[in-house]
């Protein structure tokens, strides 16, 4: 069964993964820089790129090491080709292009938004016989992370339409957003998560931008409706009940638009995907809405690792697609193209 080495380096993270038959992974290994760019408040496009070069043999040997493979054993190799940084994505497409000349290897390049919705297909080596089937098409995906809010049909491997997206900000930008106006910290969607735990959701009625008769989004209204909330109260800001408020703000509106897509297109399955998928209330309420079983993948594939990647590259191997030197970075990449009737109703 073949085998898959891809390369991720889209934006802070490098990251190289070994997965077998774009499903079972072998090796998996993150190295985050977060703690680089913490004191910039926010990720140094320079710095980043550097750190990347620095980490990126260590991490396909560790992750090579972890699968417990060597060279003759991989039989494609895969790399992030966007959306993200220029600089981060040169440095991941280039190790990986390299590898697979130096190999005589088969190589692909993939759209990092399409490998997260391949977390939905992971699982890891040890569990293959046990884990839950592959996610049945067609498929509608939310794919919701920091910087992507978007709603997909898949119908196939490599045959994807948007049907929405953020105008605006993200649903993890604005997580994060709200993170630092609740001085919550850096990434904010965990902190908000732990921060609501404690909070009353229905305390502060925030709004919802419903965008009637499309499967688009906005956030930024929201985030400026907690600023307004938050500014006149000084240092007595209820907290955890702000932070509840907010994440049921979006969990509602994401979950409502993706059901309903979900019962619109008639899909047999609905998965989420992305950073903000590892968000609980998020889950629990797409799973209480979905007309059709949802696919919640594991959390720590939610954020960005290779072996999303590696799956995902699997998927367009089986659709067809070959070895493809000439593929070059793309820093802003749709996850696919617009649903044309949809966009023509605009
Ligand atoms: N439990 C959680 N609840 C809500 N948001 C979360 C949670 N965990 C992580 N996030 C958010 O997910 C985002 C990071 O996700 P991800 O790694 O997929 O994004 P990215 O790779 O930076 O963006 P993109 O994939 O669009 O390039 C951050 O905005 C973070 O706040
Ligand atoms: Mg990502």
């Amino acid at each position: 069964m073949m085998r898959m080495l891809a390369i991720e380096s889209s934006c802070d993270e490098t990251a190289a993964a070994i997965v077998r038959a774009g499903r079972w992974v072998e090796g998996n290994v993150v190295a985050s820089q977060i703690a680089l760019h913490a004191t910039y408040g926010g990720v140094v496009p320079e710095i980043a790129s550097r750190a990347h070069v620095q980490a990126l043999v260590p991490v396909v040997r560790q992750a090579m090491e972890q699968a417990e493979v060597g060279w003759d054993d991989i039989d494609l190799v895969a790399g992030t080709k966007g959306p993200g940084l220029a600089g981060s994505l040169l440095i991941g497409l280039n190790a990986a292009k390299a590898i697979a000349y130096a190999r005589d290897l088969p190589f692909l390049g993939v759209n990092h938004l399409e490998g997260h919705i391949y977390a939905n297909w992971l699982a890891e080596a040890s569990e293959e016989g046990i884990a839950p089937p592959a996610p049945e098409f067609p498929l509608l995906c939310l794919i919701v992370s920091g910087g992507h809010s978007d709603l997909v049909l898949m119908r196939g491997h490599g045959d994807l339409v948007r049907l929405g997206r953020t105008r605006d900000d993200a649903a993890g930008e604005a997580f994060d957003k709200v993170a630092r106006i609740l001085g919550l910290g850096f990434p904010g969607g965990p902190a908000i998560q732990k921060a609501a735990e404690r909070g009353d959701p229905s305390r502060f009625p925030l709004p919802r931008a419903w965008l009637p008769g499309t499967y688009d989004f906005s956030f930024s209204g929201l985030k400026t409706a907690v600023l307004r909330l938050v500014e006149p109260l000084g240092k007595d800001v209820p907290v955890a009940d702000v932070a509840a408020s907010f994440q049921e703000s979006v969990a509602d509106v994401l979950s409502a638009k993706a059901t309903r897509a979900a019962a619109a297109f008639g899909v047999h399955q609905l998965a989420i995907a992305g950073g903000v998928a590892a968000n609980s209330a998020l889950r629990q309420m797409v799973v209480e809405r979905s007309p059709v079983s949802v696919r919640l993948p594991a959390l720590k594939y939610c954020t960005d690792n290779a072996a999303m990647i590696a799956s995902a590259a699997f998927g367009r191997y089986i659709a067809g697609a070959r070895s493809d030197f000439a593929t070059d970075v793309s820093p802003n990449l749709p996850v696919a193209p617009a649903d044309r009737a949809l966009e023509a109703r605009r």
